[in-house]
């Protein structure tokens, strides 16, 4: 079941965003959630939340601004019923587009985001700090991607 988040879902969404690691802070979780202009949209298995999609309407478009599922949950559908669910909030909300921005090695998101009908509009060079398990990598690209509503 897919269905918007409160602020007492705040202690489940935290615990999960520690597991789903979609970079997400634990105060930007808390200002989602407290914010008029932002859904999080949560996937519940049972009383299990095992994934949560971040959307905020801006004035004439919507952002995705973080997605997550748990690992163990991975690959079995979460993540693109998420996005269907993040594409109607926008269209609700009559945004012309549905913007986003992803590191440009994580190619699991990229293919979830091609999936459901995004483009590659540009790039940011050397615009996310590397991971944690990839110092040594250096920084990496951001991609601005979009689709139109
Ligand atoms: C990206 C993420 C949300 C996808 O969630 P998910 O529940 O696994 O997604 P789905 O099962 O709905 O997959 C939908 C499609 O996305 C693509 N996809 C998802 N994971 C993939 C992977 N590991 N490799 C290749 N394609 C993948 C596939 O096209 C897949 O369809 P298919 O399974 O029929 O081939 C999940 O991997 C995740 O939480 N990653 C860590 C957090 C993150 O990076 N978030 C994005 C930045 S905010």
């Amino acid at each position: 079941m897919i269905a918007e988040l409160t602020i007492e879902d705040l202690t489940p969404l935290t615990a999960l965003e520690e597991q789903a690691q979609s970079g997400a802070s634990a105060p930007q979780l808390l200002e989602a959630l407290a914010c008029q202009d932002t859904c999080v949209l949560g996937y519940w298995q049972g009383e299990q939340l095992q994934g949560y999609a971040i959307v905020a309407r801006l004035p004439f478009e919507a952002e995705l601004q973080a997605i997550g599922v748990h690992p163990t949950c991975r690959r079995s559908g979460a993540g693109g019923g998420l996005m269907d669910a993040v594409i109607a909030t926008a269209e609700k909300w009559a945004s012309e587009r549905l913007l986003l921005e992803v590191r440009a090695g994580n190619n699991s998101a990229i293919r979830l985001y091609q999936r459901c009908g995004f483009h590659e509009d540009g790039r940011r060079k050397g615009y996310y700090p590397p991971l944690p398990s990839q110092a040594a990598a250096g920084r990496e690209d951001a991609l601005l991607m979009s689709r139109l509503l």
